[in-house]
C-alpha cells in the first residue's frame, strides 16, 4: 500500500513525479479524477498478489517455483461464470504449461476462454476447481489502452502504479525511463497522452505494467484495434522483452494468426479447454487443419 496517509502528502508526492504539463486542460476532468482516486486507493496494474483460496474446492494460485523451468503451470482448471443459481461453466479442465522467459501465443475462436483464463493468471479470478501456479508478480494490459492510459502525460502514466511502493523521486524516473526505454518509447515522456496513436498507448501502457518488474505479463487482444504498423511496433516491443529477460514471461492473447511468428510457442483454445500447445509452425499446421488461412 502507500504507506502514506494524508492527501496533501500524497499531493505533492504526486505533484513531483509528474512532469509538468502546458495542456492539462485538454484532458476531460473525469479522466484526471479517475486517475486521482485510483492512485489514492494505489490501484494499479499489476495484480500484486494472486490469491489462495483454499476454500474454493482447493483450487490454488500460488507463488513462483524458480526450480521449475515453467512460470505457468496450470492443471484441471475449472471456473464458472454467472448470477447466482445460473452460473455456467467457463473454463472446462485447462491444462497449460508456459516456459519461463518465452513469448506463449493463445489461440481460440471468441468466447473459448482466452481472457478468462488470463484473469485467472493474473489473480482476478478465483478459480473452482485444479491448479494454478504462476510465477509472480503478473502485469495485465488489456484490449482497450484507453481503459488503462488515463493520466495527462507518459512519464506521469508510467509512474502512476508506482505511487504504491514508498520509492524515492529518483527510483521513481529511473523505473519510468526503463520501462519506457524497454517499449522503445525513451523520448515520449512528456508526451501527451492524447496526441499518441493507439500502438504508442499501448506501449505506454505496457510500460507501466513493467514499471512494476512484474515476471508475468498477461497481455489480452493488444492488437485488435490497431493498425499495421502499430501492431507490429507492440509485438516487437513484448518480443523483445521477452528476449531480453529470461525471467519474464509473456502471455500474449490473439486473434491475428500473423502474430504467430513472433512466438516462441502457441496455445489453441476451444470451449474452455486448451486442445493445442506447439511451436508455432506446428500451430500453424494445426490451424490449417482446421480450415483457417495461416
Ligand atoms: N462475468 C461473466 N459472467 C458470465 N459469463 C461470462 C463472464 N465473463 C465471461 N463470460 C462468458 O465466458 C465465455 C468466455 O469468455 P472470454 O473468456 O471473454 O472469451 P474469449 O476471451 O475467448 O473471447 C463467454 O461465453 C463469455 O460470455
Ligand atoms: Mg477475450
Amino acid at each position: 500500500m502507500l504507506g502514506l496517509s494524508s492527501d496533501s502528502i500524497l499531493a505533492s508526492r504526486y505533484a513531483r513525479i509528474v512532469p509538468p504539463l502546458q495542456n492539462a486542460a485538454l484532458v476531460p476532468q473525469r479522466t484526471r479524477s479517475l486517475a486521482w482516486q485510483r492512485f489514492r486507493k494505489g490501484i494499479c496494474r499489476t495484480s500484486c498478489k494472486n490469491k489462495l483460496d483454499e476454500s474454493n474446492n482447493g483450487a490454488h494460485v500460488a507463488v513462483s517455483r524458480t526450480a521449475d523451468p515453467h512460470s505457468v503451470i496450470v492443471h484441471d482448471l475449472r471456473l464458472q461464470l454467472g448470477p447466482p443459481g445460473a452460473k455456467r461453466p467457463v473454463l472446462n479442465g485447462v491444462h497449460l504449461q508456459v516456459k519461463r522467459g518465452s513469448l506463449h501465443m493463445l489461440l481460440g475462436p471468441n468466447g473459448c476462454g482466452k481472457s478468462t483464463l488470463l484473469k485467472v493468471l493474473g489473480g482476478l479470478l478465483v478459480p473452482n476447481g485444479g491448479l494454478v501456479h504462476t510465477d509472480q508478480p503478473s502485469g495485465f494490459v488489456f484490449q482497450n489502452p484507453d481503459h488503462q492510459v488515463v493520466m495527462p502525460t507518459v512519464a506521469a502514466d508510467v509512474a502512476f502504479g508506482l505511487g504504491r511502493y514508498n520509492l524515492t523521486e529518483v527510483e521513481v524516473s529511473s523505473a519510468v525511463q526503463s520501462a519506457l526505454r524497454l517499449v522503445n518509447l525513451e523520448d515520449f515522456m512528456y508526451r501527451a497522452t492524447h496526441t499518441l496513436s493507439g500502438g504508442q498507448r499501448q506501449r505506454v501502457a505496457i510500460a507501466g505494467a513493467l514499471a512494476e518488474n512484474p515476471k508475468l505479463l498477461l497481455l489480452d487482444e493488444l492488437t485488435t484495434f490497431l493498425d499495421r504498423e502499430d501492431q507490429f511496433g507492440v509485438l516487437h516491443a513484448v518480443r523483445s522483452i521477452a528476449s531480453a529477460h529470461h525471467d519474464v514471461t509473456a502471455i500474449w492473447v490473439t486473434h491475428r494468426f500473423e502474430e504467430l511468428r513472433f512466438a516462441d510457442a502457441a496455445s489453441y483454445m476451444e470451449n474452455g479447454r486448451v486442445v493445442f500447445t506447439g511451436t508455432p509452425d506446428e500451430a500453424k499446421a494445426f490451424l490449417r487443419n482446421l480450415g483457417a488461412p495461416v
